[in-house]
């Protein structure tokens, strides 16, 4: 059995927080700056990333006192209280539990890993470790989507029935990025499934997939699509409907809408800055760019929230439970596209749908 350290706990609030962080890619670098200091409270002290001209860039740039090739000198550092892994997912597991084993807290960017399996072997390492885990669904913390859960907790729009949700990239990210991503549901439409769970207050019971390549041909070569739809039924009777893709061709766009028996309520923008220039008989506007531009207040909202739970020692309101549910119905949507069948979310604990969705070790192609 592996020794674990006891999670060091965060004494007063005004004790600096000291955090590392794994993977300075371009989640990594934006987790870092937020932590170089605009999170009252945390205090960066270590990056971690074989890529040793990206990693020492990114110290010299923030002032970072350390630097390492292998991630496990910065898990075991004395002084590093936390940890946040911003690597390819497929080595989240190895990191996870070399975390655990030095009783470090974790903030992981999305997903949990790749596959159930990992997944679910990841909640099993964190459970009863002492150390705290918050998984990055940051459009939790988005403001917009923040007061929209808000409103919809307090019955402004009466039963939730109905969610839409649109997720486009400007252009897609380079085949060798897909082939380790987990696929376009399983990399991207994880943050709509886990917002749908969110804002209808309800499971997803099953899934119906379509998609398709129409702009990044190259992407058959990971198996990937770089287009789908995904129909959701909810348990309790409730419908919706997901689209994602690639490529928008004019930047980046994530549109929600969640109707209710009293109402709806729409969540998103398409315009960067607001600005509408009027001429020659047109109206026009720009548009955001990126994740990184559209959810800014998200990616920083999220980081102190981690920081003020460690602080507190109170549990980060999103887990590996969420990251583990919309995995679920990320790899029921996958089989549903394979099968052209719709096909069911397992219910937790439950082993008939369990198996009926494929069983405990679906993998990603
Ligand atoms: N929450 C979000 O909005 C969001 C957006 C984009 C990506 N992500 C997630 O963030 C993660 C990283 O994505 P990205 O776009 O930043 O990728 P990236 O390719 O830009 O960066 C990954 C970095 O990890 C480094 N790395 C590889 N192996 C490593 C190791 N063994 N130890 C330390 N570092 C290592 C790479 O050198 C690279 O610098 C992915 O899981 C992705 O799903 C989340």
């Amino acid at each position: 059995m592996t020794s674990r350290s006891v999670a060091k706990p965060v004494g007063s609030k005004l004790e600096q927080l000291h955090v590392g962080v794994i993977g300075v890619g371009r989640m990594g670098a934006c987790h870092a700056r937020n932590l170089a200091g605009r999170i009252p409270g945390a205090r960066l002290v270590a990056l971690a990333d074989p890529d040793a001209a990206a990693r020492e860039r990114l110290r010299a740039e923030l002032g970072v006192p350390f630097g390492y090739d292998d991630f496990r000198e910065l898990v075991h550092r004395d002084d590093v209280d936390a940890v946040v892994i911003a690597t390819p997912v497929e080595i989240r597991e190895e990191i996870v539990r070399e975390c655990v084993a030095a009783g470090k807290h974790i903030f992981s960017e999305k997903p949990v890993a790749a596959d159930l399996a990992t997944t679910r072997r990841i909640r099993r390492l964190l459970s009863g470790a002492g150390v705290k885990y918050q998984l990055g669904f940051m459009r939790r913390f988005d403001p917009g989507y923040a007061y929209a859960y808000e409103q919809i907790q307090g019955g402004r729009i009466g039963q939730p029935v109905l969610i839409r949700l649109t997720s486009r990239d400007a252009s897609g990210p380079p085949v060798s990025y897909v082939r380790t991503s987990g696929g376009l549901f399983v990399d991207s439409s994880v943050h709509d499934f886990d917002l749908a769970r969110w804002l209808m207050g309800d499971e997803v019971a099953s899934v119906f997939a379509l998609g398709g390549r129409f702009v990044y041909h190259d992407y058959a070569a990971a198996g990937d699509i770089d287009t789908g739809v995904v129909a959701l039924h909810f348990r309790r009777g409730g419908l919706g409907l997901h689209d994602n893709s690639r490529h928008s061709g004019y930047g980046y766009d994530i549109r929600t809408e969640i109707l209710g028996t009293e109402g709806a309520i729409q969540v998103g923008y398409l315009e960067s800055r607001p600005v509408v220039v009027l001429q020659d008989g047109r109206v026009g506007h720009d548009t955001v760019a990126d994740f990184l531009e559209r959810f800014r207040d998200a990616y920083l909202a999220e980081m102190q929230h981690f920081v003020d739970c460690l602080h507190r020692g109170e549990e980060p309101a999103v887990g590996v439970e969420d990251g583990e549910r919309s995995l679920e119905i990320a790899l029921a949507a996958l089989a549903s596209l394979r099968t052209g069948q719709p096909q069911p979310v397992p219910v937790p604990g439950d082993p008939d749908t369990l198996e009926r969705a494929g069983g405990d070790g679906q993998e990603v192609a």
